[in-house]
Protein backbone atom coordinates (compact mmCIF):
# COMPACT_ATOMS: atom_id res chain seq x y z
CA UNK A 1 0.00 0.00 0.00
CA UNK A 2 1.30 3.04 -0.73
CA UNK A 3 0.69 6.37 1.69
CA UNK A 4 1.62 9.83 0.26
CA UNK A 5 1.86 11.77 2.85
CA UNK A 6 1.66 16.30 2.40
CA UNK A 7 1.87 18.92 4.87
CA UNK A 8 -0.74 21.20 3.21
CA UNK A 9 -3.12 20.27 0.35
CA UNK A 10 -6.45 22.35 -0.44
CA UNK A 11 -8.16 18.69 0.05
CA UNK A 12 -7.16 15.26 -0.23
CA UNK A 13 -10.06 14.15 -1.66
CA UNK A 14 -9.61 16.31 -4.57
CA UNK A 15 -5.72 15.45 -4.60
CA UNK A 16 -6.36 11.81 -5.61
CA UNK A 17 -9.74 12.88 -8.03
CA UNK A 18 -6.74 15.38 -9.93
CA UNK A 19 -3.92 12.74 -10.06
CA UNK A 20 -5.72 9.10 -9.87
CA UNK A 21 -5.04 7.92 -12.91
CA UNK A 22 -1.43 8.01 -12.35
CA UNK A 23 -2.32 6.49 -8.97
CA UNK A 24 -2.33 2.61 -7.52
CA UNK A 25 -5.28 1.22 -6.68
CA UNK A 26 -5.53 1.66 -2.74
CA UNK A 27 -3.59 4.67 -2.81
CA UNK A 28 -3.94 6.01 0.12
CA UNK A 29 -3.27 10.61 0.57
CA UNK A 30 -3.00 12.30 4.07
CA UNK A 31 -2.63 16.01 4.95
CA UNK A 32 -1.19 17.75 8.09
CA UNK A 33 -3.94 20.92 7.07
CA UNK A 34 -6.53 21.23 4.06
CA UNK A 35 -7.45 24.85 2.91
CA UNK A 36 -10.19 23.69 0.92
CA UNK A 37 -11.46 20.91 3.01
CA UNK A 38 -14.37 19.46 2.56
CA UNK A 39 -17.84 18.29 3.82
CA UNK A 40 -20.89 16.69 3.00
CA UNK A 41 -23.66 18.93 1.08
CA UNK A 42 -21.05 21.46 0.34
CA UNK A 43 -20.00 22.17 3.93
CA UNK A 44 -16.40 22.95 4.74
CA UNK A 45 -14.85 20.35 6.98
CA UNK A 46 -12.75 22.32 10.49
CA UNK A 47 -9.58 20.61 11.34
CA UNK A 48 -6.58 22.45 13.30
CA UNK A 49 -3.10 21.77 11.77
CA UNK A 50 -1.19 18.64 13.10
CA UNK A 51 -3.68 17.54 14.81
CA UNK A 52 -6.36 14.98 13.21
CA UNK A 53 -6.68 12.44 10.49
CA UNK A 54 -7.30 13.97 7.18
CA UNK A 55 -6.59 11.35 4.26
CA UNK A 56 -8.49 9.59 1.63
CA UNK A 57 -7.78 6.57 -0.37
CA UNK A 58 -8.74 5.69 -3.75
CA UNK A 59 -10.45 2.86 -5.12
CA UNK A 60 -10.26 2.20 -9.14
CA UNK A 61 -12.08 0.85 -10.99
CA UNK A 62 -14.94 0.30 -8.93
CA UNK A 63 -17.91 -0.48 -11.56
CA UNK A 64 -20.82 -0.21 -9.79
CA UNK A 65 -22.64 3.27 -9.53
CA UNK A 66 -24.95 1.55 -7.29
CA UNK A 67 -22.45 0.00 -4.53
CA UNK A 68 -21.24 3.71 -3.90
CA UNK A 69 -23.68 4.18 -1.12
CA UNK A 70 -22.57 0.31 0.53
CA UNK A 71 -18.69 1.40 0.53
CA UNK A 72 -19.81 4.29 2.61
CA UNK A 73 -21.80 2.10 4.94
CA UNK A 74 -18.90 -0.32 4.83
CA UNK A 75 -16.35 3.15 5.47
CA UNK A 76 -18.70 3.49 8.85
CA UNK A 77 -18.18 0.47 9.85
CA UNK A 78 -14.25 0.26 9.48
CA UNK A 79 -13.79 3.89 11.16
CA UNK A 80 -16.48 2.37 13.94
CA UNK A 81 -14.34 -0.56 14.30
CA UNK A 82 -10.87 1.34 15.03
CA UNK A 83 -12.23 3.50 17.12
CA UNK A 84 -13.83 1.34 19.44
CA UNK A 85 -10.94 0.06 20.63
CA UNK A 86 -10.44 3.48 22.35
CA UNK A 87 -13.85 4.33 22.61
CA UNK A 88 -17.24 3.15 24.06
CA UNK A 89 -20.67 4.67 23.22
CA UNK A 90 -19.46 5.00 19.79
CA UNK A 91 -22.35 4.65 16.90
CA UNK A 92 -22.83 5.24 13.54
CA UNK A 93 -25.59 8.13 12.61
CA UNK A 94 -26.82 7.25 9.19
CA UNK A 95 -25.23 7.37 6.30
CA UNK A 96 -21.61 7.75 8.28
CA UNK A 97 -20.94 9.97 10.63
CA UNK A 98 -19.36 8.19 13.81
CA UNK A 99 -20.53 9.92 17.13
CA UNK A 100 -19.35 9.50 20.53
CA UNK A 101 -22.82 9.51 22.54
CA UNK A 102 -24.33 12.40 20.07
CA UNK A 103 -21.15 14.61 19.63
CA UNK A 104 -19.84 14.16 16.22
CA UNK A 105 -16.12 12.36 16.12
CA UNK A 106 -15.60 11.62 12.18
CA UNK A 107 -17.22 12.91 9.00
CA UNK A 108 -16.90 10.75 5.43
CA UNK A 109 -17.31 11.87 2.01
CA UNK A 110 -17.56 9.76 -0.98
CA UNK A 111 -16.65 11.18 -4.04
CA UNK A 112 -16.65 9.62 -7.63
CA UNK A 113 -15.66 10.25 -10.90
CA UNK A 114 -16.42 8.44 -13.61
CA UNK A 115 -14.79 8.24 -17.15
CA UNK A 116 -15.49 6.38 -20.12
CA UNK A 117 -14.04 3.63 -19.32
CA UNK A 118 -12.23 4.18 -15.80
CA UNK A 119 -14.90 4.82 -12.66
CA UNK A 120 -13.10 5.51 -9.54
CA UNK A 121 -14.37 6.31 -6.14
CA UNK A 122 -12.37 8.52 -3.43
CA UNK A 123 -13.30 8.03 -0.02
CA UNK A 124 -12.14 10.75 2.56
CA UNK A 125 -12.23 10.60 6.20
CA UNK A 126 -11.76 13.33 8.31
CA UNK A 127 -11.20 12.41 12.37
CA UNK A 128 -10.77 14.49 15.16
CA UNK A 129 -7.93 13.03 16.96
CA UNK A 130 -5.74 15.72 19.61
CA UNK A 131 -7.81 19.13 18.71
CA UNK A 132 -9.81 20.71 22.12
CA UNK A 133 -11.42 23.28 20.43
CA UNK A 134 -13.56 23.88 17.53
CA UNK A 135 -15.49 26.59 16.25
CA UNK A 136 -18.61 28.33 18.13
CA UNK A 137 -20.94 26.47 15.39
CA UNK A 138 -20.02 23.16 16.08
CA UNK A 139 -18.54 23.39 19.27
CA UNK A 140 -21.01 21.67 21.81
CA UNK A 141 -21.79 19.26 18.55
CA UNK A 142 -17.79 17.85 18.16
CA UNK A 143 -15.57 15.53 19.78
CA UNK A 144 -12.11 14.76 19.97
CA UNK A 145 -10.08 11.53 21.32
CA UNK A 146 -8.19 13.70 22.87
CA UNK A 147 -11.14 15.47 24.25
CA UNK A 148 -12.76 12.17 25.37
CA UNK A 149 -10.01 10.35 26.74
CA UNK A 150 -7.67 13.24 27.93
CA UNK A 151 -4.32 11.43 26.06
CA UNK A 152 -2.65 12.41 23.37
CA UNK A 153 -2.16 10.43 20.49
CA UNK A 154 0.31 9.43 17.79
CA UNK A 155 -1.60 10.60 14.64
CA UNK A 156 0.61 8.46 11.96
CA UNK A 157 -0.12 4.78 14.87
CA UNK A 158 -3.59 5.74 14.69
CA UNK A 159 -3.64 5.85 10.81
CA UNK A 160 -1.81 2.93 10.13
CA UNK A 161 -4.24 1.25 12.29
CA UNK A 162 -7.57 2.36 10.45
CA UNK A 163 -5.98 1.62 7.37
CA UNK A 164 -5.17 -1.48 7.91
CA UNK A 165 -8.72 -2.22 9.16
CA UNK A 166 -10.68 0.03 6.13
CA UNK A 167 -8.71 -1.63 3.31
CA UNK A 168 -9.39 -5.26 4.98
CA UNK A 169 -13.24 -4.44 5.03
CA UNK A 170 -13.25 -2.62 1.10
CA UNK A 171 -11.74 -6.08 0.33
CA UNK A 172 -14.02 -7.99 2.01
CA UNK A 173 -16.63 -5.95 0.36
CA UNK A 174 -15.68 -5.99 -2.95
CA UNK A 175 -15.35 -10.13 -2.78
CA UNK A 176 -18.97 -10.27 -1.83
CA UNK A 177 -19.32 -9.94 2.32
CA UNK A 178 -22.56 -8.35 3.45
CA UNK A 179 -21.75 -8.54 6.77
CA UNK A 180 -21.46 -4.32 7.15
CA UNK A 181 -24.88 -4.29 6.90
CA UNK A 182 -25.58 -6.29 10.39
CA UNK A 183 -22.87 -4.35 12.08
CA UNK A 184 -23.91 -1.31 11.41
CA UNK A 185 -27.84 -2.31 11.98
CA UNK A 186 -26.20 -3.16 16.01
CA UNK A 187 -24.61 0.19 16.00
CA UNK A 188 -26.71 2.48 14.79
CA UNK A 189 -27.37 6.04 16.07
CA UNK A 190 -31.42 6.63 16.59
CA UNK A 191 -33.11 3.81 16.48
CA UNK A 192 -37.12 4.28 17.51
CA UNK A 193 -36.57 7.90 17.43
CA UNK A 194 -37.98 10.98 15.65
CA UNK A 195 -36.33 12.30 13.51
CA UNK A 196 -36.44 15.15 10.31
CA UNK A 197 -35.16 14.65 7.41
CA UNK A 198 -35.56 16.80 3.62
CA UNK A 199 -36.98 14.68 0.89
CA UNK A 200 -38.07 16.75 -2.41
CA UNK A 201 -37.30 20.22 -0.64
CA UNK A 202 -39.27 19.37 2.05
CA UNK A 203 -39.06 18.92 6.00
CA UNK A 204 -40.58 15.62 7.29
CA UNK A 205 -40.31 13.84 10.39
CA UNK A 206 -40.62 10.01 11.01
CA UNK A 207 -39.15 7.38 13.83
CA UNK A 208 -36.03 5.81 12.42
CA UNK A 209 -37.08 1.78 12.39
CA UNK A 210 -33.78 -0.07 10.81
CA UNK A 211 -31.67 -0.26 7.80
CA UNK A 212 -32.17 -2.41 5.03
CA UNK A 213 -29.89 -4.61 3.20
CA UNK A 214 -28.93 -1.81 0.68
CA UNK A 215 -27.74 0.40 3.58
CA UNK A 216 -30.98 2.35 2.98
CA UNK A 217 -32.61 3.93 6.01
CA UNK A 218 -36.19 2.58 6.88
CA UNK A 219 -38.28 4.97 8.54
CA UNK A 220 -42.02 4.91 9.50
CA UNK A 221 -43.58 8.53 8.97
CA UNK A 222 -47.43 8.79 9.52
CA UNK A 223 -47.45 5.13 9.51
CA UNK A 224 -46.32 4.80 6.02
CA UNK A 225 -42.66 2.75 5.73
CA UNK A 226 -40.41 4.96 3.67
CA UNK A 227 -36.63 3.78 2.28
CA UNK A 228 -34.50 6.42 2.20
CA UNK A 229 -30.98 6.81 0.58
CA UNK A 230 -29.32 9.98 0.36
CA UNK A 231 -29.64 12.87 2.97
CA UNK A 232 -28.98 13.68 6.27
CA UNK A 233 -31.16 13.29 9.64
CA UNK A 234 -31.46 15.00 12.46
CA UNK A 235 -32.93 13.46 15.93
CA UNK A 236 -35.91 15.82 17.19
CA UNK A 237 -35.27 16.19 20.89
C1 LIG B 1 -18.73 15.37 6.55
O1 LIG B 1 -19.04 14.88 7.63
O2 LIG B 1 -19.32 16.37 6.12
C2 LIG B 1 -17.62 14.74 5.74
C3 LIG B 1 -16.28 15.28 6.10
C4 LIG B 1 -15.13 14.64 5.34
C5 LIG B 1 -13.80 15.28 5.66
C6 LIG B 1 -12.63 14.57 5.05
S1 LIG B 1 -11.09 15.18 5.65
C7 LIG B 1 -10.22 14.30 4.42
C8 LIG B 1 -11.04 14.36 3.15
N1 LIG B 1 -10.70 15.54 2.37
C9 LIG B 1 -11.70 16.43 2.33
O3 LIG B 1 -11.65 17.53 1.74
N2 LIG B 1 -12.77 15.96 2.99
C10 LIG B 1 -12.52 14.63 3.54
Amino acid sequence: MIIIKKDVLPSTNDFIKEHYESLDNYTIVRANYQTNGKGRLSRTWEALENNNILMSILVKEFNNRTDIHKLSIVTSMSVHKFLSKYLKNLYIKWPNDILVDNKKICGILLEGKINNNTQMVVIGIGININQLTFSDEIASLTTSLRKELNIEFDIDLLTEELVNILINDINEFLNGSDYFIDYVKTNLFGINQKIEYTRNNNLYEGIILDIDDEGRLIINENNQILYINSGEIKIKR
